[in-house]
């Protein structure tokens, strides 16, 4: 804060999104393979999650249309996105440089490659976080963007993180985030962020029914069911339950439809546990 709470009109110029506008974002470095199987790595932080069902995990990317990485994407159909610790930003912001074609940014860098699980680019040993994706679409804005949608083959991860509490493991991986650049040169990074945690608490009645808002019938028990479904996720089953059953040309949600959906989506009792409280009778030890 400045101090002054007196607005100002900025001027939208190029590049405004890094030069101006401070959007934290986690920073990924993606690899990928040339027509030719050479590799590629470079960094990227316009990613974010796009569909969060275990069914079709993807991740939606933005890149200059003529990047390498972008290109490779689009030949290949092909990508792994690699999350480095704050331990190697140098070696992440050597991999940005502009070398040209058929370079392997990461033989500059102290990365070591390893196989990947379902893909052919290579993955990077020293990041803790990794997704290996494969094209499920690309758009092509014009003059602007290349957009990807990916569908997330494979999460690996340094073993023991996914065993942590979510305060440790922020810690363990230690990932930097990224707060923009000046001019396309001078680029910005948090690292060893201290973090704050906030319980978003149920509000009173949570789970009265009169807070499912559907847009079909359902039967008693299957709307029984959806009660027992935590309210952070509530109404994200409803719609699922409610497309699902459309899908199978029913005109009411049943309980066997709702059982079938919840097994097709993975919602087992170890998934609904996930988005009880701690005082939730219902939440296991
Ligand atoms: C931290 C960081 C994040 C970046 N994020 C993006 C991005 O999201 N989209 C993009 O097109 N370029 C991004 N860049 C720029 C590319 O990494 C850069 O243009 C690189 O040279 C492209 O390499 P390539 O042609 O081998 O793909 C980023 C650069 C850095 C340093």
């Amino acid at each position: 804060m400045t101090g002054d709470t007196t607005k100002e009109e900025i001027k939208i110029r190029p590049f405004w999104y890094s030069d101006i506008w401070i959007f934290p974002k986690l920073i990924n470095i993606i690899t990928t393979l040339d027509a030719e199987g050479r590799v590629n790595a470079a960094p990227y932080s316009f990613i974010m999650q796009y569909d969060v069902m275990s069914k079709n995990p993807r991740m939606i990317l933005g890149f200059r249309q003529d990047s390498h990485t972008y290109l490779n994407i689009c030949d290949t159909g092909e990508f792994v996105i690699n999350c480095p610790s704050a331990d190697y930003i140098e070696d992440m912001m050597e991999t940005a440089r502009f070398y040209p074609a058929g370079v392997n940014e990461l033989e500059h860098t102290r990365f070591t490659m390893i196989p990947s699980r379902k893909v052919k680019p290579p993955s990077i040993l020293e990041c803790p976080q990794i997704a290996e994706c494969t094209v499920e679409e690309t758009y092509e804005l014009p003059k602007s963007n290349g957009i990807v949608i990916g569908k997330i083959e494979a999460i690996v991860m340094d073993k023991g993180l996914k065993d942590l509490d979510r305060g440790e493991r922020i810690k363990a991986m230690n990932l930097p985030l990224g707060l923009g650049d000046e001019s396309r040169r001078y680029y910005y990074h948090s690292v060893n962020y201290d973090t704050v945690m906030h319980e978003l608490a149920d509000p009173p009645d949570a789970y009265r029914a009169s807070d499912a808002v559907t847009s079909m019938e359902w039967d008693t028990d299957a709307l029984q069911s959806l009660m027992q479904i935590p309210p952070g996720v509530r109404k994200l089953v409803t719609d699922q339950a409610e497309s699902f059953a459309k899908e199978k040309g029913d005109e009411r949600v049943t309980m066997a439809r709702f059982t079938e959906l919840a097994e097709d989506a993975g919602m087992d009792e170890e998934f609904l546990d996930r988005f009880r409280s701690k005082s939730d009778p219902r939440k296991r030890a």
